[in-house]
C-alpha cells in the first residue's frame, strides 16, 4: 500500500521518438507497477529555454501528453500533470533559491554546456541558471524518493540530493535524499546515422505510420563493409543494427548478428524484422492514438484531474515547509 513515490519531468519539445520511448518512456511505463508515480510535462522548463517562441509549447504540451497516454502512461495509476498548472513548484522553487549558495549552480556542468550547444538563443538569464533549483522544487515537493533520468541529468540530481541536504540541516528533516535511478539511455543512430534527435531532424517518431517507418528504416545506411549482399558486415558498426539492440528480442536478433558476419542474410531482409518488431510495438499505441487525437478534450482534462492530484500533495509539503520555516 505504502508505494515509494517516483517523479520524473519531460520537457515539452513536441512529438516523441524512439529514442524518448527507449530511453525513458519505457521505464516509467514499467515503474508504475511497483510505485507511486508523478511524471510531468514540465512547462516552466521550457519557458527557461523558448521564452522567445512560449506559443509553442502548448501545443508541444499536447503532443507528449497524447504520446504518454497512447505509449501506456496509465492516468488511473500515475499523476500526469502539466509543472505549471500546479503553482506551488514555484513558491518551492523561490524558497530553494534562498538557500542555494551560488557557486553550486555555477558549477553545474549543463549551465554552460548548454549555452554553447543552444547557441541560436540567449540562454543568459536568471531563470535558466536556476534550471536546475525548479527541477528541485519538482522533486521534493511530492517527497519523491526515486528519479529516473538518463546520466545526462545526473548533475542536476546531484545538486537536487544537496539542496535537499541543505534544507533539513536548517530547518529540519522535512525531504527524503531522492535517489537517481540511472536509465540506461541505449545511443540509438537517426535515419542519417548520427545520434538520434528532433534538432537533428533524423528522428523515427511514435505517431509516424507504418509506411514512414517502413520507409524511413528502408533508406537507413547499414554497415559500410556491405557494398554486395556477399560481402559480410559487422553489426557492431551498423546505425539500423542500434535499432535492433533497442527493439528486436535477443532471440531474433542474435541470428540476425550472426548472419550478417556470414553474409548469410541482405539488409533488406534484416531490416525487415526491425519494421516487424516496431510495428508489433507501436500497433497499440497508434490505435489509442488515434481515439485521443479524436477526444482531445479527454486529454486535457487527464491532465487537469493528474494536476488535482499534483496539488492536494504538493500543497501538504507546502504547509510543513512553511512551518518549518517557522512563517
Ligand atoms: N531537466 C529534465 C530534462 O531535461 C526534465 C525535468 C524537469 C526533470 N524536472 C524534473 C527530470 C524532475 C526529473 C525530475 O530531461
Ligand atoms: Fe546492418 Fe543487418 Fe545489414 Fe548487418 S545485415 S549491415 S546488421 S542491416
Amino acid at each position: 500500500m505504502n508505494k515509494k513515490i517516483v517523479l520524473s519531468g519531460m520537457r515539452p519539445t513536441g512529438p516523441l521518438h524512439l529514442g524518448n520511448y527507449a530511453g525513458a518512456l519505457r521505464n516509467w511505463i514499467k515503474l508504475q507497477e511497483e510505485y507511486q508515480c508523478y511524471y510531468t510535462i514540465v512547462t516552466w522548463h521550457a519557458l527557461s529555454s523558448e521564452y522567445q517562441n512560449s506559443g509553442q509549447i502548448k501545443k508541444n504540451t499536447f503532443e507528449v501528453a497524447i504520446d504518454w497516454l497512447s505509449i501506456g502512461l496509465d492516468p488511473q495509476r500515475s499523476v500526469l500533470f502539466i509543472q505549471s498548472e500546479v503553482k506551488e513548484h514555484a513558491e518551492l522553487h523561490l524558497i530553494l533559491s534562498m538557500i542555494t549558495p551560488l557557486p553550486w549552480v555555477e558549477r553545474v556542468p549543463t549551465f554552460k554546456e548548454m549555452q554553447r550547444e543552444i547557441a541560436d538563443r540567449d540562454l543568459n538569464t536568471y531563470g535558466f541558471l536556476g534550471y536546475p533549483v525548479l527541477q528541485t522544487a519538482d522533486i521534493l515537493i511530492y517527497k519523491a524518493e526515486v528519479v529516473p533520468v538518463g546520466e545526462d541529468q545526473a548533475p542536476h540530481l546531484e545538486l537536487a540530493r544537496e539542496i535537499c541536504r541543505r534544507f533539513n540541516r536548517y530547518f529540519g528533516e522535512v525531504f527524503p535524499e531522492p535517489q537517481m535511478l540511472l536509465t540506461e539511455t541505449p545511443r540509438l543512430a537517426g535515419t542519417d546515422g548520427r545520434k538520434m534527435s528532433k534538432s537533428f531532424n533524423n528522428a523515427i517518431y511514435l505517431k509516424d505510420s507504418p509506411e514512414i517507418i517502413q520507409q524511413k528504416i528502408a533508406t537507413m545506411m547499414t554497415d559500410t563493409r556491405r557494398k554486395r549482399r556477399t560481402d559480410p558486415g559487422v553489426p557492431e558498426d551498423c546505425p539500423v543494427f542500434t535499432l535492433h539492440r533497442a527493439f528486436v528480442q535477443s532471440e531474433k536478433r542474435e541470428p540476425l548478428a550472426k548472419a550478417c558476419r556470414k553474409a548469410d542474410i541482405g539488409c533488406l531482409e534484416c531490416k525487415k524484422v526491425l519494421i516487424d518488431s516496431l510495428i508489433e510495438i507501436l500497433t497499440p499505441y497508434w490505435e489509442k492514438r488515434k481515439y485521443y487525437e479524436n477526444h482531445p478534450q479527454e486529454v486535457w482534462d487527464i491532465l487537469a484531474f493528474g494536476a488535482e492530484k499534483a496539488r492536494a500533495k504538493a500543497q501538504q509539503t507546502m504547509a510543513e515547509v512553511r512551518t518549518a520555516l517557522g512563517f
